[in-house]
């Protein structure tokens, strides 16, 4: 069994102190992450190892978290699969999945030879960590990949992967399979490379009205977490709005689930019950506030867990470009210093 708080958590086992750790902690609010930054596109950073590993160890010296994230993007075995990857700095595929030609042209991956670069990362990371804390590797949901390859970027309203969804159903399941195999393969390479703990990112679940989430959504989900070879590896599933359908996210039969901040982490452990643990939600844009604000916002989330165990303390999305580093760093320090026990 292992030692780390943030694994204990995960399994709903005590621990001396809130575990803590915030979704995008490495990026752009780190000047040490521009710094690296630089000399190099976002792309070629996800791709170097060493760099990659870099800026991963980064917010672990810095913040003092008590988990790593693998850096790297959600997007990166989408490229393989024959798609044109950019950064603007959001994502945009220059040739969108649109038609059943496409679907066809899409291959899966072979993950040592097209996406090598992730498991080294992850390798060296191990290494690097050993002792110190665990390594969370993570994948999109098989949705949001979608969401991205049918729009070829970010989107207000998702017109084109709905009308995939509801006009040509057959269309969007072949994509949604090749998908979520692919996923599978991602997400089991990551274990296999070392990955200690498994983040499923479906930032866009929120989208979909919960009987059509429960239609188009959740059956493959369910089947990518099936698929995991998780013996001893937690898998924790982040659906962004899902506030209204959280009896659905815990059918798809994760072991911790991840709730963003519409929904009070009260009312969400009430509902979901205790055999399954949550992370969470804090409104990350509370970090622009003074430490005053934010050690009584951390508080107020810490006292709406209550003593139930299983909670690891995150914001309820990522972290902003725009937020003052010191402040992430405080908020950590507030979780630990008013967590812990005895
Ligand atoms: O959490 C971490 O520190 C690990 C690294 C990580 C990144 N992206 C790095 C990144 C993780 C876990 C992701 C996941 C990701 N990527 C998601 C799911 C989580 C979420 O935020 O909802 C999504 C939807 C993406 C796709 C993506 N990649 C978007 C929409 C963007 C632009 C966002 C922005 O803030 O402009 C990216 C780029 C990206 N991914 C950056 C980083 C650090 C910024 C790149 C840069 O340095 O310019």
């Amino acid at each position: 069994m292992s030692d780390y708080r943030f694994i204990k958590a995960c399994w709903g086992q005590p621990v001396d102190m809130t575990p803590v750790w915030l979704m995008r902690q490495a990026g752009r609010y780190l000047p040490q992450y521009m710094e690296v930054r630089r000399n190099v596109s976002f792309l070629q950073l996800c791709k170097t190892p060493e760099l990659a590993a870099e800026v991963t160890i980064q917010p672990i010296d810095y913040l003092g978290a008590d988990a790593a994230i693998l850096f790297s993007d959600i997007l990166t075995p989408v490229e393989p699969m024959g798609l044109k990857l950019d950064f603007a700095p959001g994502p945009v595929f220059e040739n969108p999945v649109r038609t059943q030609a496409d679907i066809d042209a899409l291959r899966i991956p072979e993950m040592e030879e097209d996406v090598p670069y992730v498991l080294e990362t992850i390798r060296i990371l191990r290494r690097e960590f050993e002792g110190r804390v665990p390594l969370i590797g993570f994948g999109g949901a098989p949705f949001t990949l979608a969401c991205y390859m049918v729009e070829g970027k970010g989107s207000k309203d998702f017109a084109q992967i709905k009308r995939m969804m509801y006009a040509e159903p057959q269309m969007y399941a072949a994509l949604m399979d090749k998908v979520t195999e692919m996923d599978r393969l991602y997400l089991n390479a990551q274990i296999e490379a070392g990955a200690q703990a498994i983040q499923i990112f479906d930032t866009w679940g929120g989208i979909l009205s919960p009987v059509d989430y429960e239609r188009y959504i959740l059956p493959y989900t369910t089947r990518l977490i099936d698929g995991l070879n998780r013996q001893g590896v937690p898998v924790i599933h982040f659906v962004k709005g899902a506030g209204t359908m959280l009896e659905l996210v815990k059918r798809a039969g994760s072991d911790v689930i991840g709730l963003d901040w519409h929904i009070s982490l009260n009312k969400a452990r009430t509902l979901l019950g205790t055999e399954v643990a949550v992370q969470g939600n804090l409104d990350p844009t509370v970090l622009y506030a003074q430490p005053e604000y934010i050690e009584q916002e951390v508080k107020r989330v810490l006292d709406e867990n209550g003593d139930r165990p299983g909670h690891i303390f995150n914001l309820g999305h990522g972290i902003l470009p725009t937020v003052p580093p010191e402040h992430a760093k405080f908020m950590v320090e507030c979780v630990h210093r008013l967590s812990a026990k005895g």
